[in-house]
Order: structure tokens, then sequence, then C-alpha cells
């Protein structure tokens, strides 16, 4: 596997510019995949396909954002096949674009679940966007349902990650769907108004300012809190012994599940090797790849999957609402929290 980092500047013109890889795009052995995805078990992942298949990947590694503008300057000429990314607003953004092309494939549709997919793009893995907060500082039953956390009781409890970030983006999509705009900007400014400090830093930052007490709650993706679980680092311990999770919405409209996906590119010059990826991607041995490296859910019902936080995270009621009627909210989402001020 030919593993590029975008933010190698000199890599990436190679990769562009190149001979060998001009000649690559024809080839029938070779899918070009610029990836978002920054985890570990995804080489392992893409070492397998290879061998499963005799494709060589040549994945480009880069922010979300840079892949999606870089494929738009490519325009007809990219070489990008595939497009993986973590979030449905990204994925649907790429979308809106007019970046992706259906994938028509049979073996998705029977092994994706219909509300974790589009005709262009497909979510591989999930994730859930809860509620964690330090019981030395928050009541548990002040904090069960993502629309708690704009009561004013709350005031000086909340650390959070910037409004910007698709995770909260994405949760604010779901919350529009279900709620409407005018509901959302509302809560929007109540949870800005009861925030703890400025938003910085991502997720587990926030999950450590709420341990150490510098804040009494938050939200956080569980991969981020499966992985404080399995951590034997004495702080992260220290950390987790501090915290309580709250499956938020469980008697409403359930938890908002996010995803990471993929779709083929419109111009993708190896398109048949891209759906052979994306299938591979809702195989099984994949699909538990997703699980027990990096504490996603597998989206295919079939895969057997051993994560011990995942398990002791146990089970839920997940949001159902399908991503295709709730992820076009992104753009009105990101406009409703700058209203509100949450930067
Ligand atoms: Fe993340």
């Amino acid at each position: 596997m030919n593993r590029i980092s975008l933010s190698a500047a000199v890599v990436a013109i190679h990769f562009m510019a190149s001979a060998s890889v001009q000649a690559q795009t024809t080839s029938p052995q070779v899918v070009n995949i610029y990836s978002a995805r920054h985890y570990q078990t995804d080489e392992a992942m893409s070492a397998n396909f290879t061998a499963q298949t005799g494709i060589k990947i040549n994945r480009l590694d880069g922010k979300e954002d840079e892949l999606l503008e870089r494929i738009k300057n490519e325009g007809a000429s990219s070489p990008a096949d595939v497009l993986i990314t973590v979030d449905a607003s990204r994925l649907e953004l790429a979308d809106k674009a007019n970046l992706f092309q259906p994938m028509n494939s049979k073996l998705i549709q029977d092994r994706v679940p219909a509300s974790l997919r589009t005709a262009n793009w497909a979510a591989f893995s999930t994730r859930a966007r809860v509620i964690v907060y330090n019981t030395a500082a928050v009541n548990g039953q002040w904090v069960s349902t993502c629309e708690d956390l704009s009561n004013p009781r709350l005031k000086g409890q909340i650390c959070v990650r910037s409004g910007s970030h698709p995770y909260n983006l994405s949760l604010g999509a779901a919350l529009i769907a279900h709620n409407g705009e005018a509901a959302v900007e509302a809560w929007a400014k109540g949870v800005v108004a009861n925030f703890a400090r400025t938003p910085k830093g991502g997720d587990t930052d926030q999950l450590r300012a709420v341990a150490a007490g510098e804040c009494g709650v938050t939200l956080a993706n569980t991969y981020y809190v499966a992985r404080l679980m399995r951590s034997t680092l004495p702080a992260d311990i220290k950390d987790m012994a501090a915290l309580t999770v709250v499956w938020p919405n469980q008697k409403t409209s359930g938890t908002h599940v996010n995803v990471s996906g993929a779709g083929v590119i419109k111009t993708a010059p190896n398109r048949a090797n891209a759906v052979k990826f994306l299938e591979y991607l809702a195989s099984d041995s994949a699909q538990a790849y997703f699980a027990d490296g990096n504490n996603e859910w597998p989206v295919v019902k079939t895969a057997v999957t051993k994560n011990p936080a995942l398990d002791k995270l146990g089970a839920f009621k997940a949001d159902d609402l399908a991503v295709e009627k709730w992820a076009p909210q992104t753009t009105t989402a990101q406009k409703v929290f700058d209203r509100a001020g949450w930067r």
C-alpha cells in the first residue's frame, strides 16, 4: 500500500504528477483512496483488502476539508476513486458538491441498513454522541437528554468542543430534523449560556476537563470514551473513575448516532475497484476492525466483535432517523450555531 500524507506537500505533488501514478490510475489493479480517517487499524484493513483482491491501494491521507477542496480542484482529472471520511455532515457536503456517483452495489444494499446509506454514500461504522458528567458536580437526572443541556441549572457546567466541528454539527442537524430550527436555536443559545469556558480542544480534552472538575458535563463520541475505558494509564483510569456516561434521549428519539462512511468519486478512474473496496468495508472482517481496533460499532449486523469497552457500554436505543433525513440539515445547523454564538 502506498500511503501519502497530504501535509507532505512534495510527496503529494509527486502523487499528482508522476508518470507511474498516471499509469496506475488506468490499471485495473489499483484503487486511489482519499482518506480522512486517521486510525491505525485502517492500515491493517487496507492490507487485508490487497491480500484478498490483489488490488493495490494508493492512499492519500488528509484533513476532511482539504480532501474535499482537493477533489473539487482536481476536477475531471482527479485520480481519486473513493473518499472515506468520518461524519455524515462531511459526506453530505461532498454529496452536495456533486463529488459522488451512485454505488449501485447490491451487496452494500443487502449489508448496510437502509437508514445508514444514501444512493451515493454508505456508512461503514457508527459512534454515538453521549453525555458524560461528573457526579460531584451534576445530578444525573438533570442530563438525560441533549435538550437538558440548555437548562439554566447547568450554568457554568458545560465544556464542549467547537460548534463548527462536524460531530456537533451532525448532532445539531439531527436535533433540527426532530425539533425544528427555531427550537434548536433556542437550545444552542441555552447551551452557550451554560458554558464553563470558550470551546477548545477535542472530545478527549472535554472528558479530561470534566474529570478534573473544570466543568461538570460534556458531549463526547463513544469511541473516545471507550478508548479511555481501555487505557491502562493510571491518569486515564483515574479520569474514567470520575466520569459517568449517559445514553441521551432514551425515552424520546434515541441517542444520536454518527457515522464514518465512504462514496465513489464521480470521476473515479477505477470505478469497479472503488466499489470492490466499499464492498470490502462491509465484509465481516473489515467490520470487526472498526469495532475491535477503533471502538466503533459495525453497521453489518452479522459482524462479530470482541471489544470489552463496547460490551461494557452495553445496549442502548439509537436514534434510527435515516441519515438521509438529517444529514442535509448540516448547513442549517452551522448557521444556527453561529447565530447562537457557539464558536
Ligand atoms: Fe474523532
